[in-house]
């Protein structure tokens, strides 16, 4: 463990001094796209205007003969590319794979003055991160870069769940988390065969009531990914770093993509990954706090004054600690609509 004056000191001799703050940036949606594929490179411009996260992907989803296309064709566009105030990341291969090393030394010597962020797949404990925290530290030295790139874990083997708490806590350089509901389904060993959202079998079902035992009761479908979202939450929050669902398979189900980003949303992530442009909008609207709740959050507020005591509006009770949630969702609202002109005229902030 290495001491809190050392964490904060370079890893390399030459390298960016470590960050001490993740800034927030709006991060409602990660868009991700393939880099060896020629359409799908081609709408990256345009793509980039319209979200704040996109991401090259290397790993899962790019085929064994396509990954070194993928990682030439990532360093074209990024340096084709102005992407203005959207971020631009990259999700390279896992750690024990043959491509990740020249997934980093290209990258983050070609390309790392224009990368905010590298996500990690499949990360398992905290070696993992202190691995990638060195690696990068001697490429940083090496490109002459003057900002550290932030690491971006993914949650989503058993063993990452259960040292979660380490991961985020493990470098300066962590910027957040990310469920992967289908690594993670398949790790834990789940009887499911989808990418993330619920399960029609996992489920409560009322009492009987009476002899028979399928008459009359009513059952409600339970969330999966309840537990690992709360737990990932706390983690990321617990050491200031930013928590994110993951991936919703089922594109043609937007009204489940939406309620799946939605309990995200309301335990805390500030966003989730978009697979297909019609998930940019729903991630964008579910992570953007209503005009609603942004009216209720600024009566609040003025109404508490300097914030102690307590006031009764509409025959609730608010006190600091509804203040204080108010303050969340005035900050989110605050941040997005700096970034937003429409949201900001919504707002009326
Ligand atoms: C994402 O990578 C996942 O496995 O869900
Ligand atoms: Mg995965």
């Amino acid at each position: 463990m290495r001491n809190p004056r050392a964490f904060l000191r370079p890893l390399a001799v030459g390298a960016p001094t470590p960050a001490a703050e993740i800034p927030f940036r709006p991060s409602r949606m990660i868009h991700f796209f393939d880099p060896s594929n020629e359409k799908m490179k081609a709408k990256v411009p345009d793509i980039a205007a319209k979200v704040d996260i996109i991401l090259g992907n290397l790993e899962d989803a790019v085929k064994t003969d396509k990954k070194e296309a993928a990682r030439q064709g990532l360093v074209e566009i990024a340096q084709a590319t102005d992407f203005g105030q959207t971020q631009l990341w990259t999700r390279v291969n896992s750690l024990d794979s043959p491509w990740v090393l020249d997934d980093f030394i290209t990258l983050v010597t070609e390309i790392g003055h224009k990368l905010d962020v590298i996500m990690v797949p499949k990360v398992e404990g905290a070696e993992d991160i202190h691995y990638v925290d060195r690696l990068l530290a001697q490429l940083e030295a090496r490109a002459g870069l003057d900002r550290p790139i932030l690491v971006h874990a993914i949650l989503e083997t058993a063993a990452g769940v259960a040292n979660v708490e380490e991961i985020a806590a493990a470098s300066p350089r962590m910027q957040g988390i990310s469920l992967g509901p289908a690594d993670l389904a398949a790790s834990r060993r789940m009887k499911t065969t989808r990418v993330g959202g619920g399960h029609p079998g996992y489920l409560v079902r009322t009492d009987p009531v009476g002899e028979d035992l399928t008459e009359g009761r009513t059952t409600y479908q339970q969330d999966l990914w309840h537990y690992t979202i709360a737990r990932m939450v706390d983690a990321c929050t617990a050491n200031d770093i930013l928590p994110f669902y993951g991936p919703f398979g089922d594109i043609k189900d937007v009204v489940a993509c939406e309620d799946q980003f939605r309990n995200a949303f309301l335990l805390g992530c500030v966003g989730a990954w978009s697979l297909h442009p019609v998930q940019i909008d729903i991630a964008k609207r579910v992570f953007s706090p209503t005009p609603e709740d942004v009216a209720h959050a600024k009566r609040v507020v003025e109404a508490m004054g300097d914030g102690s005591g307590a006031v009764m509006i509409d025959g609730k009770m608010e006190d600091d600690a509804s203040c204080k949630q108010c303050l969340v969702m005035l900050d989110l609202a605050q941040a997005l609509a700096e970034r937003d002109p429409e949201l900001k005229e919504l707002y009326d902030l």
